[in-house]
């Protein structure tokens, strides 16, 4: 049996997609269910994934809700997706595998059944059980796709950084691209540029549209304001402060 703890965005996509393969799953929610945590402890073979919010509070990812949530699950299996930096994740015991989560609003479902890289960031024993249960996604029947899912072991704290430093790579290329069209956009044609420039491999195709299908300009969304915000305090990175200015002048 598997508990989805947090069934927001992310673990409602995990959640459906884990029953579409046979798993026995149970959601936890207190938006959406009555269902406590104590009331499955202890069942055989069971494993935990969490994906309850991780806001960031005075520039610093708030992970109280995660604590709490760890401390009732002792010692159980626990895959962890939510956005958390490095010197956090080491702090948590080491039944915690992390798995960071590349969903997008628009097309989560789809996401997670064609994702390519499957990472975890654990010991060898805990990513092995969590790898056997979500092996079903290289499943044809349920996959079909071309390419399989590699499903890649690392440690936490370097699991953790490909999540940041995705998130806060595309949100600078947003603000680049973005800050480039608003100061000197009269002067050529910013839809005809992006089109040759995504031919480039090293560049490729996405995070350089301007403006946002809602007309505005600069990077927005549920994750990448809070998660570049978070990862220029943990990395210190003047880069990203130049980011965050940048994008608030263009939010302006
Ligand atoms: N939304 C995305 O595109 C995305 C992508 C990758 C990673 N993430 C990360 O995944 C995590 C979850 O994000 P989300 O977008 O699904 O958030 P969300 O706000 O959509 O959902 C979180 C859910 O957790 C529930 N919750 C809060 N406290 C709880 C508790 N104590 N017990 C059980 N449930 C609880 C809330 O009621 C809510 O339904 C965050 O860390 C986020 O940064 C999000």
């Amino acid at each position: 049996m598997i508990l989805v703890i947090g069934c927001g965005f992310v673990g409602e996509t995990v959640a459906k997609s884990l029953q579409e393969a046979g798993h026995s799953v149970i959601r936890i929610d207190p938006k959406y269910n009555d269902n406590t945590i104590d009331m499955y402890l202890g069942t055989p073979e069971l494993g935990v994934v969490i994906c309850v919010p991780t806001p960031t509070v005075d520039g610093i990812c708030d992970d109280s809700i995660i604590r709490e949530v760890l401390e009732e699950l002792g010692d159980t299996p626990v895959l962890l997706k939510c956005t958390v930096p490095p010197n956090m994740l080491e702090t948590y015991p080491e039944n915690v595998t992390y798995n960071p989560e590349f969903l997008r609003a628009k097309t989560a479902e789809e996401d997670f059944k064609k994702q390519k890289h499957f990472i975890l960031g654990g010991t060898p024993e805990n990513c092995e059980i969590w790898k056997n249960q979500f092996s079903y996604l290289n499943n044809p029947k349920i996959k079909r796709i071309l390419s399989p899912v590699e499903f890649i072991e690392t440690d936490r704290a370097t699991a953790s950084m490909v999540k940041y430093v995705h998130n806060c790579w595309l949100a600078t290329k947003v603000a680049f691209f973005h800050e480039v069209m608003n100061n000197v956009g009269d002067k050529y044609n910013h839809k005809e540029m992006v089109n040759i420039l995504g031919k480039f491999e090293n560049i490729g195709p996405s995070h350089m549209s301007a403006p946002n299908d809602d007309g505005g300009l600069g990077f927005g969304g549920h994750c990448f304001p809070k998660d570049v915000e978070a990862f220029r305090n943990f990395s210190k990175s003047e880069i990203l402060q130049q980011v965050i200015d940048t994008n608030s002048k263009l939010k302006d």
